[in-house]
């Protein structure tokens, strides 16, 4: 005798019904994930206007102390990505980097967008640290008090990756 499978002879349509949830589901999924196809804007745009303040001059000509190992700018992605604390940097900057995170579109300003190059290749060093140590009073961006230098340094290597 053949076995048959309770759920098809005691359910027969629930899987349909199954099939159906599943479907309303995703959709839900999709299009709550689609909010920046729908609007068509984005938060940071390339160039990006900056009125950020600018760090004092002994820091503002500060020059990165750290080599651009693939082993620093790894662990400056680790940080960047899901360490660095109170929040990791792309909530707001986003994954990529491009200033799109998942909280970027409760600020203004927006977050920096960091893969564009028009906008980033003319901020220092020094002013990246200063900001990511201070944060920028006023706007989303917080103060990363708790890092120390190195850390900052090395999410510096990373960020300037990600303008590449
Ligand atoms: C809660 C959201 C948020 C988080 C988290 C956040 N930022 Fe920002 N960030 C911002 C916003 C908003 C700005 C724009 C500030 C401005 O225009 O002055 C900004 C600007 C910056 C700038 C630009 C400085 C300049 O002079 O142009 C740097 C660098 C930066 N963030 C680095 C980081 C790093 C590194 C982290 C993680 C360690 C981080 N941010 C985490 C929101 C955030």
């Amino acid at each position: 005798m053949k076995t048959q499978y309770p759920d098809k002879l005691i359910f027969p349509k629930s899987s349909r019904i199954y099939r159906l949830l599943q479907i309303s589901l995703l959709l839900l999924f999709v299009s709550a994930n689609n909010s920046y196809a729908e609007t068509g804007d984005h938060p940071s745009p390339c160039p990006q206007p900056r009125f950020t303040e600018k760090a004092p001059p002994e820091i503002y000509n500060l020059q990165n102390p750290l080599k651009e190992t693939p082993e620093n700018i790894k662990k400056g992605k680790l940080l960047f990505q899901v360490k660095a604390k109170p929040l990791p940097c792309k909530q707001c900057h986003g994954i990529i980097g491009d200033g799109n995170g998942p909280m970027a579109r409760g600020f203004s300003p927006p977050p920096r967008n960091f893969t564009c190059t028009k906008t980033i290749n003319g901020v220092p060093d020094g002013q990246l640290f200063w900001i990511i140590k201070e944060g920028s009073p006023g706007t989303g961006m917080l103060s990363y008090k708790k890092l120390s230098d190195e850390k900052i340094w090395k999410i510096i290597l990373y960020i300037r990756q990600l303008a590449q």
